[in-house]
């Protein structure tokens, strides 16, 4: 089992999920195409995650605050960056939320098609990031546009591609960032002033972390935010009855477990890397130092050890277990945020229509590798 490592794997094309199903029973640990050691089972994925002495986060050339950060830096950087995603931090954007979504719906065409991913997902992202980071409305275009480009550069698996749709966001933040350095004091009140006037272990961030910060704030995010409503759409035209009992009204806490336990089941959000940094013992291999790590979330959210019926929705029994947002030092910060844009994205389009389904003759579209969830969700909104 372990010690059968097939060679030549190529996911490309493929539907991750569906690929990482038929590996997962007979493989603990597969080698990609990059030469990757790809963690398959929840308890390996676990373990690596929650191991950040053997498993670094330094995988990139790239400053990535928090992201690419280990030990006392990265602990420092998470203290300061959590405090952003408090209850108390967020309470004041519900409602902020809550109109946007609103007026999303309101626009959406009854009776038609409704293409949820871009539609909804994209759309309502990107206005409810830039509400929370102070962003004019006016980078919108910029931003969606920005979003498509790091779909296509990413699937293509051109390094070089991905790395000029990299810069490129870095031109949209700093447009932003560039004008209020000048004047810091008299920079508009908003999330992105209070960042570059924070302060971590005693000094300013330099420009060169905010802009890494905010990248990681919203480019990472925006994309799966928009694929994860993906996934929770198409799931509520494939089961009507967990759509019905979300109708009936339910309370936020059953509401957010719901949408965790269908994310779990489908999770976009498909894998991180590390590096090791000696040589290791872990799903049966050895693994040389400085060899590259894949935690595969999407695949270990579906091992039958741990969820015996990996497609059954069961929010109460899986809760302990999901791995959506991650598990150890580097877990999702930005969960608490996720969360109540999810939350209010779907009440709101629950709150807007009586029924969701699939629109007809149309077909959805799964993501392939290296992008998780559906590429197009066509629904009716009636
Ligand atoms: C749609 C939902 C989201 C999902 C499924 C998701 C998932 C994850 C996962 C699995 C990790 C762990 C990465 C690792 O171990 O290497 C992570 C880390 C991270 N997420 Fe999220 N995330 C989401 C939304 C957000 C949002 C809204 C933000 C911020 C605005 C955010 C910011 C981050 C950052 C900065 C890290 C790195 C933390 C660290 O390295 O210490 N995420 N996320």
């Amino acid at each position: 089992m372990s010690d059968h490592i097939p060679d030549e794997l190529d996911p490309s094309g493929r539907d991750l999920r569906a690929y990482t199903d038929e590996l997962r029973p007979d493989h603990r640990v597969v080698r990609n195409a990059r030469g990757e050691w790809v963690l398959l089972r929840h308890a390996d994925v676990v373990e690596a995650a929650s191991d950040a002495e053997r498993f670094s986060n330094a995988v990139s050339q790239h400053l990535q605050v928090p992201n690419g950060l280990d030990g006392d830096a990265h602990r420092a950087a998470r203290a300061t960056l959590d405090r952003y995603f408090t209850d108390e931090a967020l309470a004041p954007f519900e409602p902020v939320f809550r109109g946007i979504a609103r007026d999303l719906f309101a626009s959406l065409p009854r009776g038609g098609t409704v293409e949820a991913v871009h539609d909804v997902g994209a759309m309502f992202a990107v206005r409810a990031q830039s509400a929370w980071l102070g962003w004019p409305a006016d980078h919108e275009p910029h931003l969606l546009a920005w979003m498509a480009d790091n779909h296509a550069a990413t699937r293509s698996g051109d390094r070089s591609r991905t790395a000029v749709v990299a810069s490129d966001f870095d031109a949209i933040i700093r447009s932003i960032t560039d004008p209020r350095r000048t004047d810091l004091d008299a920079a508009p009140d908003d999330l992105t002033t209070q960042l570059m006037r924070d302060t971590v272990e005693g000094r300013p961030f330099t420009d060169e972390e905010i802009v890494s910060i905010l990248r990681n704030w919203t480019g990472g995010d925006l994309g799966s935010i928009a694929l994860c409503v993906g996934v929770l759409f198409a799931f509520l035209a494939d089961n009507p009855d967990v759509q019905r009992r979300l109708r009936a009204g339910v309370g936020n806490a059953e509401l957010d477990a719901a949408i965790d336990e269908v994310l779990r089941i489908d999770d976009p959000f498909l894998s991180n890397r590390r590096k090791t940094t000696c040589p290791v013992h872990v799903a049966g291999v050895d693994i040389p130092e400085g060899a590259h790590v894949k935690l595969h979330w999407t695949s270990a959210n579906r091992d039958a050890a741990v969820f015996s019926d990996p497609d059954a929705f069961d929010p109460a029994a899986n809760a302990e277990h999901n791995l959506v947002y991650g598990i150890g030092p580097h877990v999702c910060p930005g969960r608490p945020l996720a969360t109540l844009e999810l939350r209010v994205a779907v009440q709101e389009a629950l709150a807007a229509t009586e029924w969701i389904d699939w629109a007809p003759g149309e077909q959805a579209e799964r993501e392939v590798a290296p992008v998780g969830g559906y590429a197009r969700v066509p629904v009716v909104l009636t």
